[in-house]
């Protein structure tokens, strides 16, 4: 089968030559990483990947939501041949250099609300949201740890804590520090019962309530959020969520952490994703993934005041904000900023279709997302809600043979998510959703 930039060209997927490599996978490496799509990858250009048996897949996935400029965009590989030409490596807490100053003011520069002007990088998202945990409780001295239902947030202790779900993330691997957990604004399937926007966002209030308790009066060290709950299931929350959730951290004198490493670095049309929200003032905000270029980068940003609480000492490690991580990190971020204006198109597009989907297949309980991060929550009959957890693996799996690649999520595993590069064509994009709606058909038949 072969369409305009999707193209399979063996009979089955995997062909044979990744199904050869997926018997060594199974004699080499742990069973607890899981494999979305089992082909092994040879190239991938902007936004298709090829395997090594010739196929090629038109990538909604973007490795997880890093991609978001595209594979190998030419001056990220550019930067990083030049820096690597240079130097390497030398630990920043060694002897310092440039590149990692520069990343850390174009984030200050960037990010959300007033006076996040202060940086830490590291290596993977999990640990800038431990680091971000560690500094708030230093600054506060409290040491009440707070996330939301439905939250992700990495898989290393205190990220793991603060994760909200157990299978396959938590479960076996306790015990977790100590962490506390509030109810996500998760209006389609809503904790309270209540339907917005009649309820007035009550779920911001019931923070507001849990933490004057005598329990929480005083203890609060921080509050995490997404602001699209990502693994657990693209929820995009009602714009007066955050703002209120901004005020009643800063009422009792916790520091709020902004997670955008799933939604930043330009994936919803903006930089940082809380901009959507004006009045939402993080106190601080962890990124990775996409600010990266497909290097492994993260930050830990906050106000100077939080930030310098700790020692000297106190924070770093070897390899984070590494040279060549940098260089993409600053080559990919310039992509970023004069591409944001292709994420309403990218959106359009694909909420046009996935609308006309939802008309033809009932299996579609939702159409959810803002900017390229996208969603469709399945539920086996639209009255009861009841999650559609096969249906949308069967999905994946059918689109995958055809040449797409698609992700699922969701606390029920029910969620089909997509999140393009933000300079994927128009014609790839209606390529894509073709080969989505052919999915359906196929699965629901
Ligand atoms: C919102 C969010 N926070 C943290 C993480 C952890 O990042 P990493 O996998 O780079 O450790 C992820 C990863 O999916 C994420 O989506």
């Amino acid at each position: 089968m072969s369409s305009k930039h999707a193209s399979i060209k063996t009979a089955e997927v995997p062909g044979p030559k990744s199904a050869a490599l997926g018997k060594m996978r199974e004699q080499l490496i742990a069973k607890g990483v899981g494999i979305v799509a089992p082909v092994f990858i040879d190239k991938a250009d902007g936004s298709i990947l090829t395997d090594i048996d010739g196929n090629s897949y038109i990538d909604m996935g973007s490795g997880i939501g890093v991609t978001n400029v595209g594979h190998r965009p030419a001056e990220v590989e550019a930067a990083v041949k030049a820096q690597a030409s240079r130097f390497i490596h030398t630990c920043f807490q060694v002897t310092p250099y440039e590149g990692y100053l520069r990343v850390a003011e174009r984030i200050a520069k960037s990010a959300p609300g007033s006076g996040l002007t202060k940086s830490v990088l590291f290596n993977a998202g999990a640990e800038a949201v431990e680091n971000s945990v560690k500094i708030a409780r230093h600054y506060n001295k409290r040491t009440a740890s707070f996330s939301f239902n439905h939250g992700f947030h990495g898989r290393t202790m205190m990220a793991l804590a603060l994760t909200a779900k157990e299978m396959p993330y938590k479960a076996g691997f306790g015990p977790l520090p100590e962490t506390y957990k509030v109810e996500f604004a998760y209006c389609y399937r809503c904790p309270f019962d209540m339907e917005y926007p009649s309820c007035g966002v009550a779920c911001a209030d019931k923070i507001d309530e849990m933490w004057s308790s005598p329990q929480f009066e005083g203890k609060v060290s921080s509050l995490i959020g997404e602001p699209i709950a990502g693994e657990g299931g693209f929820i995009v929350p009602p714009k007066e969520f955050y703002p209120k959730v901004s005020k009643v951290c800063k009422k009792h004198g916790a520091v709020y952490i902004d997670d955008e490493i799933q939604t930043g670095a330009g994936r919803t049309g903006k930089m940082w994703c809380v901009e959507h929200w004006p009045g939402t003032e993080p106190d601080m905000l962890v990124s990775g993934k996409g600010i990266g270029g497909g290097f492994p980068v993260s930050a830990t940003t906050g106000r100077a005041e939080i930030m310098d609480a700790p020692q000297v000492g106190g924070l770093g490690g070897t390899f984070g904000g590494n040279p060549v991580a940098c260089a993409a990190a600053l080559a990919q971020m310039d992509i970023i900023d004069r591409s944001l204006g292709n994420v309403n198109r990218i959106n359009s597009l694909i909420i046009k279709r996935l609308n006309e989907m939802q008309g033809k297949f009932p299996v579609i309980g939702e159409v959810r997302g803002i900017g390229a991060m996208l969603a469709l929550e399945l539920v086996s009959d639209p009255k009861t809600k009841e999650p559609a957890a096969k249906e949308a693996g069967a999905v994946k799996n059918a689109a995958l043979k055809k040449g797409l690649l698609i992700l699922t999520c969701g606390t029920y595993n029910n969620v089909i998510r997509m999140h393009p590069s933000i300079l994927m064509p128009q014609d790839m994009v209606e390529e894509s959703m073709d080969l989505l709606e052919e999915s359906f058909r196929e699965v629901m038949s």
